[in-house]
């Protein structure tokens, strides 16, 4: 049986879905939160890893608020290089394989075609070079025992997500207004959790993209959800330059899974059969 410790297993969005998965499939099963304690204070850190002796860490733990984090660089940059180049340093010569999470936007997103992992990064928000210098940071640590998953536009179950937002402006107005001029790759956590598993499992290293098939606007991707949740209310598409952000977004970020599919040997499946499996199986039935 392998020990597994998921970073953020308790409350985040992806982390719960990987304690799920990962339990299913008969792995000993760990987390560690900020409930614990403070993951940023080494000792602490160090004692909680050494005690679990994991074969796998799984750390979802970041400095998730996009928007915020303009605002908030120092402590963005904490959690999003500091938090894993502190893992780094402790399992480094050790056995443990370290699974991370990074983010679409390290891309510009000024292009129409799918990226690879070997393409060009450069972030246009603090969020997407902070994720960035985390990646840096294991690849300059710990090359042979880390596994970057680089992944986007994540909903799924146990926590507030983009199609709980977007269902729940539904159920209150006749007509929302959603960006369309950015387009990227939604993706289901189950299936990000299920394919990090299959990757650990193959003891792989290096950078992938993870994400879901096809890609989508963010009014696309609410319209379906709309759709599909039974909720009458019309979707109206806008421009970024309609909805100001702090952080400027790309434009097209979609993630080329072919390395992935030929680690695990299947292919992402596309997001519209995750996204009803997501609504069908998790969320309450529509009254309207
Ligand atoms: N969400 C997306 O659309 C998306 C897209 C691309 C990449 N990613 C990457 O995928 C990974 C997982 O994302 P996610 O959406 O599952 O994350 P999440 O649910 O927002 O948060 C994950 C965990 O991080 C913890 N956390 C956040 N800020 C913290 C802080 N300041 N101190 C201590 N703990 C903190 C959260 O704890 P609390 O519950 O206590 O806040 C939670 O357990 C991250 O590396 C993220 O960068 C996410």
């Amino acid at each position: 049986m392998s020990k597994a410790l998921v970073l953020g297993g308790q409350t985040g969005l992806l982390g719960q879905s990987l304690v799920h998965i990962l339990t299913e499939n008969a792995w000993e099963v760990t987390t560690l939160g900020r409930q614990d304690g403070n993951l940023l204070d080494m000792d602490f850190l160090h004692e909680q890893i050494t005690q679990k002796a994991p074969d796998v860490i799984f750390n979802t733990i970041a400095w998730t608020q996009v928007d915020d984090a303009e605002e908030h660089e120092d402590e963005a940059l904490l959690w999003n290089r500091g938090l894993p180049q502190a893992i780094a340093s402790i399992i480094k010569g050790t056995e443990t394989l370290l699974v991370h999470y990074s983010t679409d936007f390290v891309f510009p997103g000024d292009t129409t075609r799918a990226y690879k992992e070997d393409d060009p990064t450069r972030p246009l928000s603090v969020y997407g070079s902070s994720k960035l210098a985390g990646e840096q940071a294991l690849l300059g640590t710990i090359p042979d025992q880390c596994c970057i998953l680089r992944t986007a536009w994540l909903f799924g179950p146990w926590r507030k997500n983009f199609i709980t937002t977007i269902l729940n402006l539904c159920s209150q107005r006749e007509t929302i207004n959603v960006v369309h001029d950015q387009t990227g790759c939604p993706t289901y956590t189950p299936d990000l959790a299920r394919w990090s598993m299959l990757i650990a499992e193959k003891k792989a290293t290096g950078i992938f993209h993870a994400a879901n098939g096809g890609h989508a606007s963010w009014c696309e991707f609410a319209s379906e959800a709309a759709s599909l949740a039974g909720k009458s209310c019309r979707v109206e598409p806008i421009t970024s330059a309609d909805w100001p952000q702090k952080a400027t977004r790309p434009t097209y970020s979609v993630l080329d899974t072919s390395k992935l599919a030929a680690c695990i040997g299947e292919t992402p499946r596309p997001w519209p059969q995750a996204l009803r499996e997501y609504i069908f199986t998790y969320l309450p039935p529509s009254q309207e």
